[in-house]
């Protein structure tokens, strides 16, 4: 079922039943954090692996402390009290130690709970309606590509038992990001970016460097150093890649030319940023740019809406994903690379 209705939604939530909902950074497969079968049926629903955990989206930054266990650690729940009241609501998502009323399953018995205030106007009605913390991961089968569009969901998860709570395409939302927050972890002295996302890590930077945090920023690993495997739960170096189409991430120094590229024109796809590959337009199956004019928040309203428009071109076997290789853009290279296999080309 697709509503508009947030009492419809907010009553199923409550009730133990799965709701999509849309966020300014992706849709989300939401249940009631304090109904076990419903969280069950998310992993079930999307096949996803016990070991990676939920991340529980509320409405207020009291809401989220109290998801959290400080264990007296003042200085941590300052801080987190700071980046939330800068940052929230917003794409960014802050793990520290779970509260232990909070299910294993919620957090992969990893002890550590990841929680978010969304930034839409929807959401946070939904949140408050309901009145209960909500785990959702993003709304799409396990390693497919997350859903930016009511029906991106709806194909996604049409044969399943799940209501979708109808906002259209984020593209058209006022503070729409479309791809997911930027996930940090907290130690003493240690802020860990596990995944970046729609909080750039200058973002970051700048905010602890003004506040005088004591902490120092971290990225887990750079992209460029993964290897086969996982760096942190459900950072699986195949995800969101489109189905039966090889892709390639192409880092490109200046335009690229014809002779780049051998393969049959008629059997591929590029997706260009900022007119890199404007010579192949009218040459190959399928030719879309992230953004002509090189605008990285464009580039990223539009990502996962193109791969699916692609991944939906019958005569596409291969895909090139343009990229340049700014610094402050490791959101939407670290997606590129998931969905090219970490299958990399320099020209
Ligand atoms: O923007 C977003 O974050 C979206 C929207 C719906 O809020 N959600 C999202 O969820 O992207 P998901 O499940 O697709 O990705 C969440 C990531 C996973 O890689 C998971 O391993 C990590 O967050 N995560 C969640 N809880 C964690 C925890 N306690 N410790 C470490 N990583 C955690
Ligand atoms: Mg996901």
């Amino acid at each position: 079922m697709i509503t508009k209705n947030i009492s419809i939604a907010s009553d199923l939530i409550r009730n133990g039943k799965l709701v999509s909902f849309p966020t300014e950074t992706v849709y989300g497969l939401g249940a009631n954090i304090n109904n076990i079968d419903a969280i069950r049926s998310i992993f079930r629903i999307k096949g996803r692996p016990s070991t990676n955990p939920l991340i529980v989206h509320t409405y207020s930054l009291e809401k989220a402390l109290h998801l959290f266990d400080f264990f007296e650690m003042n200085n941590i729940k300052n801080t987190i009290m700071k980046i939330g009241f800068e940052f929230w609501p917003g794409p960014l998502t802050i793990v520290y130690k779970a509260n232990p009323n909070i299910s294993d399953i919620v957090t992969a018995s990893s002890g550590y709970v990841g929680v978010r205030i969304p930034n839409n106007e929807l959401a946070l009605q939904l949140l408050k309606t309901a009145d209960v913390p909500i785990a959702a991961p993003s709304a799409n089968k396990s390693g497919h590509i997350s859903p930016t569009d009511v029906t991106h969901v709806y194909n996604e998860f049409k044969d399943d038992e799940v209501t979708i709570l109808d906002g259209g395409d984020i593209r058209t939302f006022n503070n729409g990001i479309g791809i997911e927050s930027t996930i940090i972890k907290l130690d003493t002295g240690k802020i860990t970016i596990l995944r970046s996302g729609g909080i750039s890590y200058n973002d970051l930077d700048n905010f602890i460097k003004k506040e005088r945090l004591p902490f120092e920023l971290e990225i887990i690993k750079k992209m460029s150093d993964l290897k086969k495997g996982e760096i942190a739960p459900g950072q699986a170096i195949t995800h969101y890649a489109p189905k039966n189409i090889k892709t390639v991430m192409i880092k490109i120094s200046k335009p690229l030319k014809l002779t780049d590229i051998s393969d049959d024109k008629s059997e591929i796809a590029i997706l260009d940023y900022g007119r890199n590959a404007l010579v192949f337009s009218d040459k190959i199956a399928k030719y879309l740019d992230l953004s002509e004019a090189s605008d990285i928040s464009e580039a990223m309203l539009n990502l996962y809406n193109y791969l699916r428009v692609i991944e939906n071109c019958k005569l596409v076997k291969k895909l090139y994903i343009i990229t340049d290789d700014q610094k402050n853009n490791l959101g939407i290279q670290d997606r590129i690379f998931r969905a090219a296999s970490g299958n990399i080309i320099t020209v």
